[in-house]
């Protein structure tokens, strides 16, 4: 092995997990490779996920805003048509701007970007197929795994990407589906189930379980059910897909009562599966390897993101914990840091959750349900936005801000909200956690008015039975 070709790391993927922790290898002096199939960085997040997601939700949201929310504004608009092309363009660029962001910033850190397939030959060898099939070795003195994740498929439910889609397929829709059923009922598919309610499509979700945002604060999903129905969504709960037969104006979707029973056929143009994503290590070589998984397929790493393998080490998506890109940036952060002697550390209790539906959902820490499960005592402070005089302004009234405190000493345990701006507002939610604030921290901090900031005051107020505005 020639010298240029040995690294002090390789990184195997360049999403916000892989990228992120190349970049601070970088800053904390590394030799870096990070190698990726796509041409484009950025992963799925950039590329096929939470970007082109929200560009999209923010297109559509304003289509929606022009054909149904100006009048009340007094902005009188007629004629407003949809520009599907346009809108897919847009977000595109959007798309290739970040990409190339992503790559000058390697760049100028002095990372080598390599286009291509890797496998681990060895805890100390990756092998390369470039774009043009040829192979290049890089010697490594660490490697480290940020290959993400990939949608988990039904049975029976065979996806082509065009009539039965996942949330990949979901982003390129050549034209508006009359109809979509949404298979799944957490972010994906009300988020994408937003993107083409708001352009005109008629949206039923089917969800297995008796509740949506699995994992959320049940208060706060129902919130969110009724809101999302006053937009037009329709929800059929505890209800499992058996089969589709495609056909070619559209599938025919065949459900029945998650406890049992008849089947019942419904006609769909696209079918959205978005039942929750899976570790993506194919092709790796981790079984010849000796890199174990849990049964899952999840990577298992140590507290230092060791996996069983030493100098082989696992980030993200394809390891235990949330799948989130601000949580893989995190997991890449302590990475390498913990590899040059620091102490890096992902506490998973303080990653916020965000749902950009309209309005978004956000969330950190634990939820009423996981507190009674836990029998842990605590206290519940609640205020609306409909209460909130920056909220009334904007005519986003929908929601609230709930927050948990323990009932002993009044620490924070867990923050939801569900209203304008809620994956903002959250920020400083998750704030309060790390710092172990108590409610009464945040209700005696100075908040603007009129923000919806005042929201999350007046909520910490309420947790003590002194709420100022209701
Ligand atoms: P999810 O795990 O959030 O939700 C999947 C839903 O599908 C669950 O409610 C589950 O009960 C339901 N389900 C499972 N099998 C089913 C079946 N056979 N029939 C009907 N329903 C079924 O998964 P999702 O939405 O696909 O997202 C995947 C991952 O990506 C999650 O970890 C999510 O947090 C993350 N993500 C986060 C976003 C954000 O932060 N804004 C946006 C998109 C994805």
């Amino acid at each position: 092995m020639t010298e240029p070709d040995l690294f002090d790391v390789v990184v195997i993927g360049g999403g916000p997990g892989g990228y992120v922790a190349s970049l601070r290898a970088a800053q904390l002096g590394m030799k870096v490779a990070c190698v990726d199939k796509r041409q484009s960085l950025g992963g799925t997040c950039l590329n096929i996920g939470c970007i082109p997601s929200k560009a999209l939700l923010r297109s559509s949201e304003l289509y929606a805003e022009a054909k149904h929310g100006l009048a009340a504004h007094g902005v009188a608009v007629s004629d407003v048509r949809l520009d599907l092309p346009a809108m897919m363009a847009r977000k595109q660029d959007v798309v290739g701007k970040l990409a190339g962001g992503v790559a000058s910033l390697l760049k100028k850190a002095g990372i080598r970007r390599i286009e291509g397939t890797g496998r681990i030959l060895a805890a100390d060898r990756v092998e390369v197929t470039l774009a043009d099939g040829s192979l290049e070795n890089l010697g490594a003195k660490n490697i480290l795994i940020a290959t993400g994740s990939e949608p988990i498929a039904i049975p029976g439910l065979p996806i082509d990407e065009k009539q039965i889609v996942t949330s990949t397929g979901a982003l390129t829709l050549e034209r508006v589906p009359d109809k979509m059923v949404v298979v799944g009922a957490g972010a994906i598919g009300l988020e994408l189930g937003s993107v083409w309610s708001r352009l005109g499509a008629e949206v039923t979700v089917v969800e297995i379980l008796d509740h949506i945002l699995p994992g959320m604060d049940r208060e706060i999903g129902k919130a969110v059910k009724r809101s999302l129905r006053k937009q037009g969504f329709h929800f059929e709960l505890e209800t499992r897909v058996a089969g589709a037969d495609l056909h070619p104006g559209g599938v025919t979707l065949r459900t029945a009562p998650a406890s049992g029973g008849d089947e019942k056929k419904r006609e769909a143009d696209v079918v959205l599966v978005a039942v929750g994503r899976r570790p993506y290590t194919e092709g790796l070589g981790l079984d010849e390897l000796g890199v174990a998984r849990d049964d899952r397929g999840f990577i298992e790493i140590d507290g230092g993101f060791q996996t069983t393998v030493a100098h082989v080490f696992a980030i993200g998506d394809c390891v235990p914990g949330p799948m989130l890109a601000h949580k893989a940036e995190e997991d890449g952060v302590a990475f390498a840091e913990t590899l040059t002697g620091q102490r890096g550390h992902v506490d998973h209790e303080r990653v916020p959750g965000v749902v950009y539906t309209s309005p978004e959902v956000a969330a950190v820490g634990r939820t009423q349900e996981q507190l009674e499960a836990e029998g842990i005592a605590f206290k519940v402070g609640k205020f609306p936005f409909a209460a909130n005089s920056r909220a009334r302004v904007s005519g986003e009234t929908d929601g609230m801000v709930k927050i948990l405190a323990d009932a002993e000493s009044d620490r924070v345990l867990g923050v939801h909200i569900f209203g304008p701006l809620a994956g903002d507002l959250i920020a400083e939610a998750v704030i309060a956690l790390e710092f172990g604030a108590s409610s009464e921290d945040i209700a005696r901090t100075c908040h603007a008015h009129p923000s919806v900031t005042e929201a999350l005051r007046e909520a910490a107020l309420a947790v003590d039975g002194r709420a100022l505005h209701i």
